[in-house]
């Protein structure tokens, strides 16, 4: 039976931090689930459909990944999937707490799926997608960050919000 991983998150937008992880969840599952969560109580800057099609396009050259929106409890959409492993980057131990949290609560409401960490390579450690919306809203450059669409993409929805 194929093996199938869940990586969930907000991804509001891709960073090369995310893309490096799903090829790590890709080596270690036959089928990786990319959950993008259609709400957060983030303050997020693209739509669920916009943050869905950027991850379409950040990993199409990467076989057996699906790319979706989720929306409502994290355990249950996994099971409504059949997958029994959900992936976290853990990045600094300033994630910690908040993961720990996290996959202690999945554990209680759903036993039987197990949470995964993975590192990212240490060169994507630092990259967090509200920092680069940050020093997008400042005109910094991005080549190091997120891939040249979706700079683009923010770029111009940048431009709009200023409108
Ligand atoms: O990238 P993020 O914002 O850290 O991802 C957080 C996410 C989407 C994984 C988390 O908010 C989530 O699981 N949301 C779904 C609602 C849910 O199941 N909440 C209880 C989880 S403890």
């Amino acid at each position: 039976m194929k093996k199938t991983a869940i990586y969930p998150g907000s991804f509001d937008p891709v960073t090369f931090g995310h893309i490096d992880l799903v090829k790590r969840a890709r080596d270690m599952f036959d089928h990786v689930i990319v959950a993008v969560a259609r709400a957060s109580d983030k303050n997020l800057l693209f739509s669920a459909d916009e943050r869905v099609d950027m991850l379409k396009q950040a990993t199409k050259g990467i076989k057996g990944v699906h790319v979706e929106p989720f929306e409502g409890l994290l355990v249950k959409y996994a099971k409504s999937r059949k997958a029994r492993v959900m992936i976290r980057g853990l990045r600094m131990i300033s994630d910690f707490e908040y993961e720990f949290q996290m996959a202690l609560t999945n554990k209680r409401l759903a036993p039987d799926i197990e949470t995964i960490y993975v590192m990212p390579q240490e060169a994507f450690c630092y990259l967090s997608s509200k920092l680069i919306k940050e020093v997008a809203v400042l005109g910094g450059d991005l080549k190091y960050f997120v891939p040249t669409f979706v700079e683009e993409k923010l770029k111009t929805k940048l431009r709009k919000k200023r409108k």
